[in-house]
């Protein structure tokens, strides 16, 4: 089968790279990939948002299924278009994406279905805001309706963060809906499933450290790395299934929403096992694939064949997981998430080698002439499977150290739960 996968992340290098052992593949493409992707398939230049770019390879090529990382193409129509020229495809349409490419729309549809989550108002200008603000009490989130890569939350404890909040919205953007949220404590976990809108198959539980700072410290990023499973209590995963995830697929089929893919949930687990949802994504989450594909010891393509095909899961199909525990540290180019340098080479990254239980998974990176340089924020995903949080730690880290550049950042503390 001759497979492309869209998107240039750490996400889609562990994906190819997951999809690579399958012995059903016997070519993969990557539209349009990075360096690291460049080294275990054919890179084509074709960006992912490049719609009719991306039909038209796809259709030449005569590829036998797509699978589609990020949000933004699925947000702007891929997979249905996709389908409706008969490629198959694994990616929810556009319709279906919207539990993630609108805040407001996912927040009435969890309310709608008794979906638990946290309280919220939608408001459409400063002074609707400020009202919104002043009902719940400080702290606040207030977050932006649509896409915005993991920086359109602002969790807010004071009112000079929730101006400086305010100016962030609405100078970047005048009018358009804002949902302001009541301020949730607890633990957070990331909980995913692939579906077909009908059936579902549970992914293992994972966390990521959203903040940029370690102690959980500084504005929110994409994820700057991540552990699986989640340090959960026993029992909590039949809990998850139990309050979110059974009275989501009962909404998807109520809705008649023909989901296909993955589907994300953010959740918050607060005190007195309360569990809420936080977000919905509409796709593999990244830093998360990296830490649980790494512990997937099942044929991937066992769930994306039949469901790119004919839009069905296969039934009874459990997934055989590693019980190691996965940890995964990102490394960032020093200025991240706001403005940074690109095109930094990164001198020791062509030297490491890995053991059969460490990956070096490459997000912003381009190869030139067999050296590797940033082209990104988030750069390397730097992840080892042990046998216990510490020994995955630990080993991930010792490659952290051998690999970081010098205007290089990650944080030192994932992992490491307060
Ligand atoms: P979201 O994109 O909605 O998941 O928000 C990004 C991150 O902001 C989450 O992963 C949490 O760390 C934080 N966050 C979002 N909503 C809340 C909330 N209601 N209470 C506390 N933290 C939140
Ligand atoms: N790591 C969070 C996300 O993928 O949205």
């Amino acid at each position: 089968m001759k497979v492309a996968v869209i998107g240039s992340g750490g996400r889609e290098h562990t994906l190819v790279w997951k999809i690579s052992q399958s012995p059903m593949v016997t070519k993969i493409y990557a539209l349009p990939g990075n360096g690291g992707i460049s080294d275990i398939a054919e890179c084509i230049p074709i960006g992912s948002e490049d719609i009719s770019g991306i039909i038209s390879f796809c259709k030449e090529s005569k590829i036998d299924l797509v699978m589609i990382g990020p949000e933004v193409p699925l947000s702007k129509g891929l997979a249905e278009t996709l389908r409706e020229q008969g490629v198959p495809t694994v990616g929810p349409d556009s319709k279906c994406a919207r539990l993630e490419s609108s805040k407001v729309w996912a927040k009435e549809f969890m309310i709608k279905h008794g979906i638990p989550t946290a309280g919220y108002k939608t408001v459409t200008d400063k002074n609707s805001l400020m009202r919104a603000v002043d009902e719940f009490g400080l702290p606040i989130v207030i977050k932006m309706d649509g896409l915005c890569a993991g920086k359109g939350v602002f969790i807010c404890k004071d009112m000079e963060e929730v101006e400086s909040a305010v100016e962030n919205i609405y100078g970047i953007a005048t009018g358009g809906k804002v949902v302001v949220e009541e301020f949730l404590e607890g633990n957070e976990a990331s909980y995913m499933i692939f579906t077909d809108g009908q059936s579902y198959i549970p992914l293992v539980t994972s966390r990521d450290h959203k903040k940029i700072f370690d102690g959980d410290k500084g504005p929110n990023t994409g994820g700057m790395g991540a552990v699986s499973p989640a340090p959960l209590d026993v029992g909590m995963d039949e809990k998850i299934k139990t309050s979110v995830i059974k009275p989501l697929l009962k909404a998807l089929k109520n809705e008649k929403m023909h989901y296909n893919g993955v589907i994300y949930a953010g959740l918050m687990i607060c005190p007195g096992d309360d569990i809420r949802v936080l977000e919905f994504n509409a796709r593999f989450g990244d830093p998360e694939t990296q830490v649980i594909l790494t512990r997937m010891e099942s044929d991937i393509m066992d769930i994306l064949v039949p469901l790119g095909s004919i839009s069905k899961l296969p039934s009874n199909y459990t997934i055989k997981w590693n019980d190691g525990v996965s940890c995964c540290v990102v490394i960032a180019q020093k200025g991240y998430p706001n403005d940074y340098e690109k095109g930094v080479h990164i001198p020791n990254l062509k030297n490491i080698k890995t053991d059969k239980n460490e990956f070096i998974f490459h997000a912003g990176t381009i190869k030139k002439k067999g050296e590797y340089y940033t082209n990104g924020g988030r750069v390397l995903g730097v992840t080892a499977v042990g046998t216990t949080l510490n020994e995955a730690r630990k080993k991930a880290y010792s490659l952290v150290e051998k690999i970081a550049w010098s205007s290089s950042y990650y944080r030192k503390d994932i992992g490491l739960w307060r």
